[in-house]
């Protein structure tokens, strides 16, 4: 459907479930009034939190321990579902279409460093990124192979194919992650907390891989981060988050793709 098919205010489903209208066709991910609790927890994680974030953006979340920020994440990926209020990714209605998203979208988990015993090699990191498509059995197809290629490439680390994981430097690891999240060429790439272990110049570094992976698959990225600085200079939205609330919501400029 071309925007111009879109009618103001109008919303439309198509046979997917996809919802399409003014809003929905720039926005990724839109959250309503959203409240939501772990299981078993009686204590909500996530209180009335609304956001909208732009496709083709880099937005940052931001705060202290405790405050939500992987909730946030979980929430828009359907591991957790509202108790109250609407989420909407990439225009579709979750949690109902929470494999569909999760198909188009990229997570690099908190705390994702290996040890130094592991010995899956990088391209056997990278590949991993490539599994929901794959499944288990069936060897890699040609474009596959090339999709790796790419993406450790991309992320500097050729040459390094064949290296363990483990034994890479913590800047070298962060690379190989970040290539397995883009392998997939993801519409959504949501990243926690992925300058921890790393110095000033690497957090520099890595924030500018990140900003140049948005722009070359137009995605769009949020960044769970305590640290600001390293990013800042790229990012178009700040949201802070507090005790489960967002408590600020900032648009610093405005570098996304609609
Ligand atoms: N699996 C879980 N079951 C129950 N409660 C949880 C679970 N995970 C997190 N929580 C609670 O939800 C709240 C938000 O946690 P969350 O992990 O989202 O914080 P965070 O902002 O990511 O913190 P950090 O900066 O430490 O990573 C906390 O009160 C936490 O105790
Ligand atoms: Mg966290």
């Amino acid at each position: 459907m071309r925007r111009s098919e879109i009618i103001r205010g109008e919303v439309r489903k198509d046979a997917s479930g996809r919802v399409y209208g003014e809003d929905e066709y720039r926005v990724a991910v839109l959250l309503k009034n959203v409240t939501t609790a772990y299981p078993r927890s009686k204590d909500p994680a996530l209180k009335n939190v609304s956001i909208s974030i732009k496709k083709g953006s880099l937005s940052l979340v931001t705060g202290p321990n405790g405050a939500g920020k992987t909730t946030l994440l979980e929430l828009i990926l359907g591991f957790l579902r509202p108790l109250s209020g609407t989420v909407r990714v990439l225009g579709l209605e979750m949690p109902k279409h929470a494999r569909k998203v999760r198909l188009m979208s990229s997570y690099l988990m908190q705390d994702f460093m290996k040890p130094p015993t592991e010995t899956y090699t990088v391209e056997q990191v990278v590949s991993m990124g490539l599994a929901a498509f794959k499944g288990p059995v069936r060897p890699l197809s040609e474009r596959e192979k090339e999709l790796i290629k790419r993406a450790i490439k991309m992320v500097g680390l050729e040459g390094l194919e064949e290296k363990p994981i483990g034994i890479l430097s913590g800047g070298q690891q962060q690379r190989a992650f970040l290539a397995r999240v883009i392998v997939r060429q993801p519409k959504l790439i949501l990243l926690d907390e992925p300058f921890s272990s790393l110095d000033r110049e690497g957090r520099m570094e890595i924030s500018m891989l990140i900003n140049d992976i948005r722009k070359h698959l137009n995605s769009t990225v949020i960044v769970v981060s305590h640290d600001i600085s390293p990013i800042i200079d790229y990012v178009d939205k700040v949201i802070e988050m507090k005790d489960g609330c967002v408590v600020s919501e900032n648009d610093l400029h405005d570098s996304s793709i609609y």
